[in-house]
């Protein structure tokens, strides 16, 4: 075992990382206007149904992997066997692809703020939304800060950077959360928004929608792109893994569902669509904030709140890379972190540009953004999360006797890490992408 390794100060500050890892843009920026997408209730339940389902076992064999074997990701799986080593490096891959639309979606979060600040208004949202991410300048500036900023914080590494911006920042995302769910409820008509959210329409149920909410499951919990392995890695000792697996899994799935509380109300309340797509907390919200009491400093809370969530995961995508980086090339991780930005930046450029000078060039029918958004929550990380089950359960040999005491419990997690969960990405993904 390396001693050298960092390990988490305490259990709760695992647990809180993994939260702030859990819950971010995935939950108050993908989660509504992919619910938005695919009609609003009848998504939720599926979605609901998978994390209850599917979510806890990889989850859980996630971590424990992370902690047994103590290593970053490559290694981690290379030890097992060194022909998974390529499979191992398809993790921090993964995370690499996902920083580079993550960090555009930071970057439109700064500017929102700042926008928020000098109480900007204009009559027309999407127009300036639009004239935003298409200006190559900006976006790539927002980007870029935005990425420094997290990338800051993880060169600091575990106890002054990652455990840091945590304790800090997820008590802050919590109240301001609060704060506007309890002003989303009082607007006139908030009772539509809950209708939408909470009565489904099950006419609407098609294959293509399970693997979004399978992708969208595994996006907002951290599943199949070693944030998790990595994470748990640095645990030292943690008498109740499955504990802290249901706190992740609980606490996520809340902080989605009250993002859904606090924007849907506010979307019928004002006869706004709520199927916009990615502009609607870009879009739709800032169209509220301009026409209510108050609404700069509103929408100050909402997009520091969105800031704070999307930098505590940011970290935690970066910090796959990093201990790659630092552990097999035995370098930093100030210069991981220095290698790290130049290769992401490299992606994130023309990512972002996609919008504007590069619209033009398209991957299967999508722009560069739209298709790494895609490619990695619906494709790899359903990919990684079924290879991480059959390693972790045929290889290494996870038992759920390890963690569960009851024996029934530790069975079913047994046959559903070893068969049922492979089988049903495996099947959700085919049918998803026919
Ligand atoms: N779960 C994060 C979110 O919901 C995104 C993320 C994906 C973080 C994969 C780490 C790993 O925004």
């Amino acid at each position: 075992m390396n001693s050298t390794r960092p390990n988490w100060t305490s259990r709760y500050s695992f647990i809180l990382a993994s939260i702030g890892s859990a819950v971010g843009l995935g939950n108050i920026w993908r989660f509504p206007y992919i619910m938005g997408k695919y009609g609003g209730a009848v998504f939720l339940v599926i979605y609901l149904l998978l994390i209850l389902t599917i979510c806890f076992i990889p989850l859980l064999a996630e971590l424990a992997m992370g902690k047994t074997l103590k290593k970053e990701c490559i290694g981690a799986y290379e030890s097992i066997n060194p022909k998974f080593k390529l499979l191992g490096f398809l993790n921090p891959l993964t995370g690499i692809l996902i920083s580079s639309f993550y960090f555009i979606v930071g970057g439109w979060i700064i500017n929102y703020i700042y926008l928020s600040f000098i109480n900007y208004k204009t009559a027309d949202y999407g127009g300036y939304f639009s004239s935003f991410i298409q200006s190559p300048m900006l976006s790539i500036l927002f980007t870029l800060l935005f990425l420094f900023i997290c990338i800051f914080f993880t060169s600091r590494g575990i106890k002054k950077g990652i455990e840091f911006a945590n304790n800090v920042l997820m008590p802050l995302f919590a109240f301001l959360l609060a704060g506007l769910i309890i002003f989303s409820l009082s607007l006139p008509n908030a009772n539509l928004g809950l209708e939408y959210m909470f009565k489904p329409d099950f006419s609407k149920v098609n294959p293509e929608m399970f693997l979004a909410a399978l992708g969208q499951a595994l996006f907002t919990l951290s599943i199949g792109m070693g944030a998790l392995l990595t994470y748990g890695s640095y645990i030292k000792e943690d008498k109740s893994m499955v504990k802290s697996a249901y706190t992740i899994i609980f606490s996520d799935t809340m902080f989605a569902l009250m993002a859904g509380i606090m924007i849907f109300p506010a979307i019928f309340s004002f006869g706004l669509e709520p199927d916009s797509g990615a502009g609607l907390v870009f879009v739709t919200l800032p169209n509220i904030f301009a026409k209510i009491p108050f609404g700069n400093i509103v929408s100050a809370a909402f997009f520091t709140l969105l800031f704070c969530a999307a930098l505590t995961s940011g970290i935690s995508i970066l910090e796959v890379s990093v201990a790659s980086l630092t552990e097999r090339m035995k370098i930093s991780r100030i210069k991981a972190s220095v290698i790290l930005f130049i290769i992401i930046s490299l992606i994130a450029i023309p990512a972002s540009l996609s919008f504007g000078g590069l619209h033009n060039i398209t991957l299967f029918k999508k722009s560069i953004f739209d298709f790494l958004d895609f490619t990695t929550s619906n494709i790899l990380m359903p990919l990684n999360t079924f290879f991480l089950c059959i390693i972790a359960g045929w290889f290494l040999k996870i038992k759920g006797s390890q963690f569960i005491n009851n024996k029934f419990f530790a069975m079913l997690f047994d046959i559903g890490l070893k068969f049922i969960i492979p089988v049903v990405l495996i099947g959700v993904l085919v049918a998803g992408l026919k």
